[in-house]
């Protein structure tokens, strides 16, 4: 075991985090509230605070070969390059864009986002339906954000082609292309896990037409399909990285649409269920990064623990702050991980 001093202030500036978030950010209306968040993550330098990260080869390890200064990675959901760029100075190590698609989208209508109490914690419900700026537009943006850490551009279409062409669009500006056929909002992308053969064919298509690593996407809600079908699909298509996972669905009557997809600590027991019965079929050939309910340290190190390669979240950076970051690099660097002999 490795022994390091944890940032002091980092418990301090975590529990602050914590009380702005209980007594203002989640009794403000949703819309507000991510108005108010993005406009603190375009504008307040964070990233140059410096005490966010924290380097330290002992933490680096890769995914499809690509080397991360750490296994942290920021779950799909920003396409703004200013955000975008300030998130990879923020101690990720890799960073998600949101699913673009072919033409702009305007999303769903509000309301398509709200917060949900649980057990477990806070989480969320949303039916955003890829809002996004289509790929022209990301495709410009996104050239001129330097990679301070690895990019990895999330991609969705309506057809098999469609997920070909953005994949061969987007993959010299990326440095790990994700596949999305897992979000719940949308039929697109849902639907795939119900055309298992179809989604084979994509597969191929896709490793055929690009070369840096691809991230197959799951569903926590298609365990089956995902480990009868989809993984072995990938598997023999030579794509050896799945992201287990995407929301959950559930009905929310406050969306627009009636539903959404559930982010949060409510999804973590399913996040590392999922996780510890892939890796015991699918053993070493697959690589996991597993996403879905990680808003503390132990949840990321028991990840880790379990076979995880890497460990992704949105939320928890929402709900628990930056600084959830630096204290997760901090716990692994306590717990040795990630282990070096994987
Ligand atoms: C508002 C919102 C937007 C999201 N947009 C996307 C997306 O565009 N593509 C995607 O693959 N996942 C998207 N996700 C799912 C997250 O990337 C992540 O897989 C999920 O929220 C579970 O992780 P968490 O519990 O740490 O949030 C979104 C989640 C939220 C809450």
């Amino acid at each position: 075991m490795v022994f390091c001093h944890p940032l002091p202030t980092s418990a301090a500036i975590a529990a602050l985090y914590r009380v702005f978030y209980d007594d203002f950010l989640s009794r403000i209306p949703e819309p507000a509230a991510i108005a108010f968040g993005q406009s603190m993550l375009r504008w307040l330098p964070l990233d140059r605070l410096g005490v966010l990260g924290l380097d330290d080869p002992r933490l680096a390890t890769s995914l499809g070969g690509v080397p991360l200064p750490n296994p942290l990675i920021l779950a799909a959901m920003y396409f703004d390059p200013v955000i975008l760029g300030r998130a990879m100075g923020l101690g990720f190590g890799a960073v998600t864009t949101k699913t673009i698609t072919p033409a702009p989208r305007p999303g769903h209508p509000a309301p398509n986002l709200v917060r949900m109490r649980t057990a477990a914690g806070p989480g969320l419900v949303n039916c955003n339906g890829f809002h996004n700026p289509g790929l022209e537009a990301f495709r410009d943006a996104i050239a001129r954000v330097p990679h301070r850490v690895p990019l990895i551009v999330s991609v969705a279409g309506d057809s098999a082609e469609e997920y070909v062409t953005m994949a061969r669009a987007l993959a010299p500006l990326g440095d790990l292309v994700e596949l999305n056929v897992s979000s719940p909002n949308t039929k697109l992308v849902y639907a795939w896990s119900s055309r298992p053969q179809e989604l084979r064919a994509m597969l191929e298509a896709v490793r055929a037409a690009v070369s840096p690593p691809v991230i197959v996407k799951l569903s926590p809600d298609f365990a089956d399909v995902n480990e009868r079908e989809i993984i072995p699909a990938a598997l023999e298509a030579g794509l050896t990285i799945v992201n287990y996972g995407n929301t959950r669905r559930i009905d929310e009557p406050r969306l627009s649409q009636g539903f959404g997809g559930l982010s949060g600590p409510e999804i973590f027991a399913a996040t590392l269920e999922n996780l510890c019965r892939t890796r015991r079929r699918f053993g070493d050939a697959l690589e996991i990064v597993a996403t879905g309910g990680v808003d503390a340290p132990d949840k990321a190190v028991t990840l880790l623990r379990e076979g995880a390669r890497a460990v992704g979240y949105f939320t928890g950076f929402v709900t628990r702050g930056p600084m959830l970051t630096r204290r997760i690099l901090e716990a692994l660097r306590r717990e040795g991980l990630p282990a070096r002999d994987r």
